[in-house]
């Protein structure tokens, strides 16, 4: 490269007039006008227009006449305002152009798979195989321009606390963090495997005992689990853990982090603190302990006012000991759009939607005709219903009504547009139960993870009814999504034996699992606790983007697959010879 780069294209202005410049980028767009090449030249500052006039210099024109897409070039020219009336306001260096004096082609490009100057729709699948061309198109940057400010403001945040940022193993044991591990086959060790982390859970504990106090990594978790929108089999997460603390030590620290965060990464002022919400609570007005707080529409439940009812469907239910819950929503809508919010419910298990629309003149629904005018005007008082709105109502079992509604509050929201644009709403959920019991596995499984402290008011249930005790954890939820979640943990082994206990981890089991734990904490453990943001999940919201692939630079596809290196691929049979991983077979 001959040529050396003095400004980015995308800062150039009308005070630039008449300065000679060096750019370098890549050719976005090549327009001929009778003569006169234009080229739109692209760095990752923005996008400028170069002009190469065939009077200027006839070698210059003849070399930019081989520019195309995605050529990489470096340029010499002067900055000039554009002609009257070729202006374009839509980009920052509209008002002005570079006429070209020297042009150096720094690299071929061959024609990519897909326009990249223009927003069409191209399918995930090719945009993730050609990431490095996806991510040249416009805007394609901005989620990782984001995502380093809001690395940079956390830092920034974590280290005025006091806080060290400490790395932690990647090739380790396995972390219970519910999912699944992947596993790295040992050479030196015939049959035996690491485990990638699910989390840094047990090391930033253990960073504790080793006195840390306040511990921070930005860092990638592995978990092989089912992927969805905002699940991806490898994610980061922004990890903290602190000694001699309690809850709301740890809750303030995290709101002001999160605060610091949104105001230098976004110019965003945030209201603390965030509201609080029992997981009782949380469930009994939202159906879930992800409540999104943009938008009303809260669920009540009705099931003592429909005892007596002569409507089979909703008396059956609470024979069974299933419970009724409806929400209002302010419209009114057609036949077809009532059987298809009905197919949705249906979708999270709900066997029927009932609904009521509310007129001027009164109730309408097929099923009014089985409530008293006592029943009717109840669900006036509760709902307080605006004549146009509608009633929902399902009967089930309570965990089916509550998944239904909750995700039919979520849904109407989205039909009827209630939910505004940037708008941040946070809420911490508190007070989860310990334990839940598995059906599947025939135990009591931990909630959040087996090293939560459980309430101290709740230790005497522990052993007799292990369903009603609370946990020191906390969740911080923002727009219905889960961004972090956290507690206080055990640091007394006697309780932590009590715990694996109650899940039936046997103390052969926890020793062989855990015992390195274990024994950290018989060496005088200070009381601690902490949080982890899921960094993507975080960085996804704040940018308004619809997936976390958005925000991560080489994302995995909805079946775990890189598509742009071809992972997971076959290995030679030398390598698995080498990992003892086909048996019966030695190494000659
Ligand atoms: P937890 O398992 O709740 O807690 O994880 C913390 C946060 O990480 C995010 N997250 C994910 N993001 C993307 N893809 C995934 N597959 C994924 N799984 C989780 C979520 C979640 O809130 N060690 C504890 C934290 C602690 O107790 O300090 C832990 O890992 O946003
Ligand atoms: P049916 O008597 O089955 O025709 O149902 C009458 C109305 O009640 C329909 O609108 C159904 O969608 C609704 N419905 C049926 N089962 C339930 C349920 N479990 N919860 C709420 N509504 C229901």
């Amino acid at each position: 490269m001959k040529l050396k780069r003095t400004h980015p294209c995308g800062i150039l202005r009308p005070d630039h007039i008449d300065q000679e410049v060096v750019l370098a980028g890549w050719v976005l767009r090549r327009r001929d006008h009778g003569g006169v090449i234009f080229i739109d030249l692209r760095d990752r500052s923005g996008i400028v227009q170069v002009v190469f006039e065939p009077t200027t210099s006839p070698e210059v024109h003849a070399l930019a006449h081989r520019l195309r897409p995605e050529y990489v070039l470096a340029v010499r020219g002067r900055v000039r305002r554009r002609p009257r009336g070729m202006e374009n306001p839509k980009i920052p260096t509209g008002e002005i152009e570079v006429e070209a004096r020297e042009l150096e082609i720094l690299n071929a490009s061959r024609t990519p798979p897909f326009p990249l100057d223009e927003e069409v729709s191209v399918s995930e699948a090719l945009r993730l195989k050609y990431r490095y061309l996806d991510l040249r198109r416009p805007g394609g940057l901005e989620p990782f321009l984001l995502r380093h400010r809001v690395a940079q403001a956390a830092r920034e945040f974590l280290n005025r606390e006091g806080f060290l940022e400490v790395e932690t193993p990647f090739l380790t044991k396995s972390t219970p963090e519910g999912a699944r591990d992947y596993l790295v086959p040992s050479r030196l060790y015939p049959g035996k495997f690491y485990a990638l982390p699910q989390s840094p859970q047990l090391f930033k504990q253990i960073l504790m005992v080793a006195g840390v106090e306040r511990y921070y990594q930005i860092v990638r978790c592995f978990r092989d689990e089912d992927l969805r929108a905002d699940r991806q089999p490898e994610f980061t997460q922004l990890d903290l853990e602190m000694s001699f603390v309690d809850e709301e030590i740890i809750m303030d620290l995290v709101e002001r982090l999160v605060a610091h965060i949104f105001r230098e990464a976004l110019g965003v002022e945030l209201q603390l603190p965030f509201p609080r919400f029992s997981y009782a609570e949380a469930l009994s007005r939202f159906g879930t302990d992800r409540p999104d707080l943009r938008f009303g529409m809260e669920l009540r439940e009705v099931s003592d006012l429909f005892k007596d009812t002569s409507f089979k469907v909703f008396a059956q239910v609470l024979e069974r000991g299933g419970i009724i819950k409806g929400l209002c929503a302010p419209a009114d809508f057609s036949r077809k759009e009532l059987d298809e919010l009905t197919a949705f419910v249906g979708e999270f298990g709900a066997k029927g939607l009932a609904w009521i629309k509310v007129r001027e003149e009164g109730f309408q629904s097929p099923i009014v005709k089985f409530f008293s005018r006592e029943v009717l005007e109840r669900l006036r008082e509760i709902f307080r219903p605006q004549p146009g709105s509608t009633l929902f109502f399902v009967a089930d079992q309570p965990e089916v009504v509550n998944e239904a509604l909750a995700e039919l509050r979520q849904e109407l929201a989205r039909r009827l547009g209630l939910i505004p644009e940037k708008e941040y709403r946070f809420c911490w959920i508190l007070d989860f139960p310990l334990v839940e019991w598995d059906e599947e596995e025939g135990r009591f499984v931990a909630v959040h993870h087996p090293f939560t402290m459980p309430k101290e008011e709740d230790l005497p249930l522990l052993e007799e009814a292990p369903e009603r005790v609370r946990s020191r954890a906390y969740d911080l939820v923002l727009n219905g999504v889960e961004i972090g979640g956290g507690s206080i943990r055990i640091h007394q082994p006697e309780l932590q034996r009590r715990v694996f206990h109650l899940l039936r981890i046997s103390e052969e089991e926890a020793r062989e699992k855990f015992g390195f734990l274990l024994e950290a904490l018989e060496y005088g453990a200070p009381p601690h606790g902490g949080l982890a943001f899921g960094f993507d999940r975080l960085v996804m919201l704040m940018g308004g983007y619809r997936s976390i692939r958005e925000v991560i630079a080489f994302p995995k596809t909805q079946r775990a697959q890189c598509l742009l290196t071809g992972a997971p691929a076959p290995v030679s049979m030398e390598q698995l010879l080498e990992l003892h991983l086909l048996p019966g077979w030695e190494k000659t």
